[in-house]
């Protein structure tokens, strides 16, 4: 994990995820955090409020044009 990521723990996995926003470079690590009851993971940047799906980085509101770079580094349920 680089020093320009932060961790997310889903349900099922825990993500690297970039600690900037793709729109203009929103700190994502202070945004907030939340998750569905389906197992649904979200982060929402704190600047202008693009949210973003932590599982597969994919952008869903908000005024960003990118998605974000998320990546899995384990499963929790596999002990890897
Ligand atoms: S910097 Fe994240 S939405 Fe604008």
């Amino acid at each position: 994990m680089s020093a320009h990521t932060f961790r997310i723990r889903t349900e099922e996995a825990e993500y690297a995820v970039p600690v900037e926003c793709t729109h203009r470079k929103g700190w994502l690590k202070c945004g907030k955090i939340s998750r569905t009851k389906h197992g649904g993971c979200f982060v929402t940047c704190p600047l202008h409020f693009s949210t973003f799906d932590v599982q597969t980085g994919r952008q869903v509101s908000g005024p960003a044009s990118s998605n974000l770079a998320t990546t899995k580094l384990h499963d929790l349920n596999s002990g890897g």
